[in-house]
């Protein structure tokens, strides 16, 4: 069975609750929109494409109630997580709809549907950067339980692991939630791609070792010029792929790019709990008196990055802002 992070059934929003992975395998079902918009920000639903779907079904299920109007649904949604742009793009979609009188479940639905079936391209369109690698890194999850199916960073790496089923990949656990190692391995072993789970400040010296031929990662926010947020620690990937020598690609969807931000510096990057980075599986690892930073997000320059894979091709920083034609008409043109 193919992983699903979330779907719409009877009136319901079903969402298998990535908290409790790999372990558990809990389903979470709603009809409210307060608690898909709390599922959001407590990270039952993560990674910015994921994220976009659940907030187009919250705005569905908000619309068969009369207590919302589509403005301020749109609000209770928008105020969970600030970075993936995927989240805005998900809810403005559902809620122009029903301001112009369609249906909005429908719309919810065909939002969905163009999410996976862009996943699918991005997978054709990535894997022959990886037919001659032996190794990939890559960090956080940007596989099916962070797009809703098949994955961003991901989908390349299923599908070039169709052809060349010794590519073997370095999982980043991505402190301080773990998405690498949960969720990412997860799929992984799902799936018999063989891999290693590496603690996030050993990639560099794999990397200086000759030991990654390639590194590939999704995004929560792409602007204008390339620059692009994701999972803290994806920048200093980055740097020491660049100073390395070694290529590194950037997946994602049309819902993720931000033509309106010229650069990097205009993406706001959410900061989480500090419990987060002070406590570990439920103790406390820190002394009682001290305190912690969590940026959940950094943001990488265009300058680092090889390609961006997108379901229309793989392109070059300069030219991430001509993809603003293709992405309107495609969307334009989507069910
Ligand atoms: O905080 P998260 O787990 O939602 O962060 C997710 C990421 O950073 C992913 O890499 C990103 O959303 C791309 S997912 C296709």
């Amino acid at each position: 069975m193919p992983v699903r992070a979330l779907w719409y059934r009877d009136h319901t929003l079903h969402l298998l609750d990535q908290r409790r992975l790999p372990g558990r395998t809990v389903i979470r079902r709603t009809r409210r929109v307060e608690e898909v918009a709390s599922a959001i920000r407590t990270m039952v639903v993560r990674g910015a494409p994921a994220i976009g779907v659940a907030a187009a079904y919250g705005m569905a299920l908000a619309s068969r109630s009369a207590k919302w109007s589509p403005a301020r649904a749109a609000r209770v949604l928008r105020a969970t997580r600030p970075t993936a742009f995927d989240l805005f793009v998900g809810i403005e979609t559902v809620r122009s709809a029903w301001a112009r009188g369609k249906d909005p479940e429908a719309s919810a639905d065909a939002y969905r549907t163009k999410v996976v079936e862009e996943c699918h391209r991005i997978g054709a369109n990535g894997a022959p950067l990886l037919a001659s690698a032996r190794r990939v890194l890559t960090h956080c999850n940007a596989g099916a339980l962070a797009t809703v199916e098949w994955g961003t960073a991901l989908a390349p790496i299923r599908v070039a692991h169709e052809t060349n089923p010794r590519l073997f990949v370095f999982v980043d656990e991505t402190r301080p939630l773990l998405q690498g190692s949960r969720l990412t391995a997860w799929e992984l072993a799902r799936e018999g791609i063989p891999h290693a789970v590496i603690a996030d400040n050993a990639a560099g010296y794999y990397l200086s070792h000759r030991e990654i031929d390639a590194v590939i990662v999704g995004a929560d926010r792409i602007a204008r010029n390339g620059d692009f947020a994701n999972k803290i620690g994806t920048y200093e990937k980055a740097v020491v792929a660049h100073e390395n020598g070694v290529p590194f690609y950037v997946a994602a969807p049309w819902t993720t790019f931000d033509f309106r931000r010229t650069s990097g510096r205009d993406i706001p990057v959410e900061e989480r709990a500090p419990d987060e980075v002070l406590r570990f599986a439920g103790e406390r690892i820190a002394p009682r008196r001290s305190e912690a930073r969590n940026p959940a997000f950094d943001v990488t320059p265009a300058r680092y990055v090889s390609g961006y894979v997108t379901p229309a091709g793989v392109v070059r920083p300069r030219e991430v802002a001509r993809l603003a034609t293709i992405a309107r008409t495609e969307s334009a043109s989507a069910p």
